[in-house]
């Protein structure tokens, strides 16, 4: 039922029904060599709140705030140039060199120990390091590995401690390339011939360290010509070597033939990642049944935000002698409406936590970032800051229940009808209950009851909204726009009924105790 003016939706708790655990993982976050993430991101010796490693103290704790857990390192596209050996040793003879990804120039005065101290600091965020498979192959992943993980007795592992690190560094989940489907991608393959190299990468790694977690490249977007057929043909190959597959998606506004934009589509590409999700985990499951396996693979979305692509933050420098040091790119501000659209995002990787198991918001500063730098200046909170934060907080650790929704339809060019109100309710560790949910009505307010199992006493909502849906936080107004509570939630303990309206274009968390 479309109803336009006034919407209503009602989610029913039951604990007897689960989707699965939330993994820590799923709070992920991706730090690549672009732009200003790195440089005068979280790494600027020259500013005033640096430390002894010349890591932003600012930006530490903005990270530590929004709760990411595990960090993709060092990208992205960037990786598929990239020669992990320029990063390490001393400073002074690093090589400067082309990064063709983004056409900017790396200095190489960040690298891998740099990332290594960097997660440290931020309270032991783990690491997932990305190898070349773009330019490069085989041997130099092993290298990586041996660098990395082994504990010393070999030439790259010596090497390591001589650099300074006498522990391993013992990382967990490793990406195997980047994108290798996107013609855009340096050293781009077809399926087949990713399929066969992933496949004797991984299984070259496991000699060295059988229990590393690989990442297989899924499709850059749901939208790519090729997707379904390059997830089967990859899968068919490395199958029983690789625990994860990826799944990358960006979303924004699409134009409308008069200049204006889609905006209620937008504000419903959960459906898209939904789909996305669903279809991948069929391949999944029927490559599994093909190849009679009792080996399961699960989905890292390890990249996933509301992205401006093609506008003119994202617009790369162009010029042959025109190779800037971390240039400002892909800098987009992002509104209520973004981090709205943003929060729908995290409720559906949560409502697919059985087949979730790693996720990463793209990416963690500055370059379409939750969080923004000023070089020598301050660090602030974008507005999708906060619905990540506000669910990593409540969510980790804890229960995806079966989402239980019934709500009034709103039209969309895109998706057609779609349920107006998104939720998701999540038992928290600590045994209270947190549900997560949006209004993706861009003009109509939304009365949503959840019915709760047992006794609730207490229920406190907080929102984020804003009468101008493009209100967005900016170096000159930090913050204009933050998460309020929400007054009208009440609760019945009698019949264990909360209720709550939700305004047009809002995403809420209501925790209930
Ligand atoms: O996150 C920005 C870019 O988006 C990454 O480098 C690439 O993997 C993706 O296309």
């Amino acid at each position: 039922m479309d109803q336009q003016n006034h919407l209503s939706a009602r989610l029913v708790v039951e604990d007897d029904f689960q989707v699965g655990a939330v993994h820590d993982r799923l709070f992920g976050s991706f730090v690549e060599h672009l732009g200003r993430c790195v440089y005068t991101g979280i790494y600027e010796p020259e500013h005033p709140t640096a430390d002894e490693h010349g890591f932003r103290r600012d930006v530490i704790e903005l990270v530590r705030e929004l709760g990411v857990t595990a960090v993709r390192y060092p990208g992205g596209n960037f990786v598929s140039g990239y020669r992990w050996e320029d990063g390490v040793g001393p400073r002074e003879e690093r090589p400067r060199r082309l990064d063709l990804a983004w056409h900017s120039t790396e200095t190489n005065e960040f690298g891998l120990h740099e990332m290594a101290a960097w997660l440290a600091a931020t309270g032991g965020n783990e690491l997932m390091e990305a190898v070349n498979l773009g330019t490069r192959g085989l041997e130099e992943a092993l290298d990586l590995l041996e660098y990395a993980n082994i504990p010393g007795g070999t030439a790259l592992s010596e090497r390591r401690r001589a650099n300074g690190a006498d522990e391993p560094f013992d990382i967990r989940m490793w990406c195997l390339g980047n994108e290798m489907d996107g013609p855009w991608q340096l050293g781009h393959k077809t399926a087949e011939d990713y399929g066969t190299l992933a496949a004797s990468v991984a299984a070259g790694m496991r000699q060295i360290d059988p229990d590393v977690e690989l990442v297989v490249c899924g499709s850059s977007s749901h939208g790519m010509p090729t997707f379904g057929a390059w997830e089967q043909t990859v899968l068919e190959r490395t199958f029983e070597n690789v625990d994860f597959i990826s799944c990358h998606a960006y979303y924004q506004p699409a134009l409308n033939d008069d200049g204006t934009r889609d905006m209620a589509s937008f504000l419903a590409s959960g459906e898209d990642m939904d789909g996305f999700i669903n279809d991948v985990a069929a391949i999944i499951d029927a490559t599994k049944a093909r190849l009679k396996s009792t080996h399961d693979v699960s989905i890292s979305f390890d990249e996933w935000n509301v992205w401006y692509q093609g506008e003119e933050p994202s617009k790369v420098p162009e010029g042959r002698g025109n190779w800037p040091v971390a240039p400002r790119l892909l800098e987009d501000i992002y509104s209520v409406a973004d981090a709205v659209v943003f929060g729908d995002l995290l409720i559906t990787l949560l409502k697919n936590a059985d087949r979730v198991r790693a996720a990463c918001v793209a990416q963690l500063v500055n370059v379409i970032a939750p969080i923004m730098t000023e070089p020598g200046g301050p660090a602030w909170r974008q507005t999708t800051f906060w619905p990540f934060a506000l669910t990593a907080r409540l969510a980790k650790g804890g229960t995806v229940l079966e989402p239980k929704l019934t709500a009034d339809t709103v039209a969309t060019p895109r998706y057609g009808a779609v349920n107006g109100v998104n939720a998701v309710a999540v038992r928290c560790a600590d045994g209270t209950l947190a549900v997560f949910a949006t209004n993706r009505s861009q003009d109509a307010p939304a009365a949503f009851e959840v019915t709760v199992p047992g006794t609730a006493e207490t229920v406190e909502a907080t929102t984020l909204h804003d009468s101008d849906p493009f209100a967005a936080n900016t170096l000159n107004d930090r913050e204009r726009v933050a998460p309020y509570a929400n007054d009208s939630a009440a609760l019945d303990a009698a019949s264990g009924t909360v209720r709550v309206t939700l305004p047009p274009i809002s995403w809420t968390v209501l925790h209930i105790r």
